[in-house]
């Protein structure tokens, strides 16, 4: 297992160009089963959750060529209709290809899926949506056979704006009779990047970004090529690693409307931004302030951006109260900062960081991807080296990272 060694105190400086985004990829990789022709995707981030959907892709019959951030998928000759289990455990995400099956097969086996332990991951809103489309579900010691003759357009409402649920369910709709529609829709862009990949191939879809999409079916869909949204993640990341080390960054490829709540965050915690039309630039203060945050469905402050937060506060002057709202147990990597000297406490949902002038480096252990992510801000700004263990959570989601900050001067090192 690799590990990361940082050499702490180092301010970023310098300019980085932002990858593709890692949520969009995924279930746009997915999609690409609807389109029995060529699907041709640029911008897709070499990471191990593409690499992953990529592998379960060539399973089922999808031929697949790959160079650097192009990938081409030929899925006019997929046979297996069955995830296995093995291959559901990698990723959360596997279980959007339930969507994409069903809508071109009507035939779907899979299993729970795997991905990052942050608390329970019910799929039972994705469920919910596929039986209310026509499909008969059958489960079966935990593998689920999902079957229908049709699938019919309906009216569906969200318990719960779920990113994944709203995905699976465009992605079954799209080739079904009649209209459907999702009402209490997730709003994240990587929603409208997908609705934008699939009106290319063909699909009639309207309304992603809002809580109310249409999804007209039709017939069949074409041969696409699409170029993915930036990761707005790993935009914030990278801004919240120059706000925390003192540093002068620049971001580029990015657009601020889609990382608004991060941006208002880091000046209220007495950032400097300049935001441009594609970059943005951000100079540090000299000591952060305090701020506290809560995690909401988007557009409010995104739960995949607590921990990196989380991490940058432990040096803040003050103190902050973060609150989770999206998943139960996001906590896991403060331990690890308590070990680098944080102060921090969690109960249930919350966490209260007094913000402490220094860290200490240590060995620590990534816990998940964020997490990780957060450990690695923590390892750049604390006293002496930090060795971080278990990288590869930080290595599903984050694109050339080391090498990334290391072009921004930070002393990292896989070891
Ligand atoms: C996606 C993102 C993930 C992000 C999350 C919330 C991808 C690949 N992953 O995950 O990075 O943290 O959105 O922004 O895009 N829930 C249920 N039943 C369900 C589905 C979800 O109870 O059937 C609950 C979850 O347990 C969680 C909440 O709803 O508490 C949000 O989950 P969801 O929006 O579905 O997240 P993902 O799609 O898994």
């Amino acid at each position: 297992m690799s590990s990361y060694i940082i050499q702490g105190g180092t301010k970023l400086e310098g300019k980085i160009k932002i990858s593709g985004s890692k949520n969009a990829s995924l279930p746009i990789l997915a999609a690409s089963i609807l389109n029995a022709g060529t699907t041709k995707l640029y911008n897709v981030p070499n990471i191990h959750d593409t690499q992953k959907m990529l592998e379960i892709l060539e399973f089922l019959g999808c031929k697949v060529k790959k160079k650097e951030n192009k990938i081409i998928i030929d899925s006019s000759n997929i046979k297996k209709h069955e995830i296995p289990e093995h291959l559901m455990r990698e990723m959360r995400s596997s279980v959007v290809l339930a969507g994409s099956l069903l809508g071109k097969y009507k035939t779907a086996t899979f299993s729970y899926p795997g991905g990052c332990d942050i608390g329970a991951r019910p799929i039972d809103l994705h469920l919910k949506s596929f039986e209310k489309l026509g499909i008969n579900i059958n489960e079966n010691y935990g593998k689920i056979e999902c079957k229908c003759d049709k699938i019919v357009g309906t009216k569906i409402n969200l318990d719960f704006p779920s990113v994944g649920a709203t995905e699976n369910t465009i992605l079954a709709a799209c080739l079904a009779e009649g209209v459907t529609t999702i009402s209490n829709a997730a709003r994240e862009p990587e929603i409208i990047d997908l609705q934008n990949f699939l009106n290319k191939m063909g699909a009639k879809i309207q309304g992603a970004g809002t809580n109310t999409i249409e999804i007209t079916g039709v017939k069949q869909l074409k041969n696409v090529d699409y170029n993915i949204m930036p990761d707005r993640i790993e935009a914030g990341t990278f801004l919240v690693a120059g706000a925390a080390t003192g540093g002068n960054i620049i971001i580029d490829n990015i657009s601020w409307t889609c990382i608004e709540p991060i941006i208002n965050k880091l000046e209220e915690a007495n950032c400097k931004l300049k935001i441009e039309k594609n970059s943005i630039e951000l100079q540090a203060p000299k000591r952060l302030k305090a701020v506290d945050i809560k995690t909401m469905p988007y557009p409010g402050f995104p739960t995949d951006m607590q921990s990196v937060f989380a991490a940058c506060m432990t040096i803040a002057k003050g103190t902050s109260v973060i609150v989770e709202n999206i998943f139960e147990n996001r906590y896991k990597y403060a331990q690890e900062l308590k070990r680098m000297g944080a102060k921090i406490t969690t109960e249930g949902r919350t966490a209260i960081i007094k913000g402490t002038k220094k860290l200490q480096g240590a060995t620590v252990r990534a816990t998940d991807l964020r997490g990780g992510a957060a450990l690695v801000i923590a390892g750049m700004v604390a006293h002496g080296i930090t060795e971080i263990e278990e990288i590869h959570y930080i290595l599903r989601g984050y694109e050339k990272f080391e090498q990334k900050l290391s072009n921004l001067g930070a002393k990292i090192y896989i070891k």
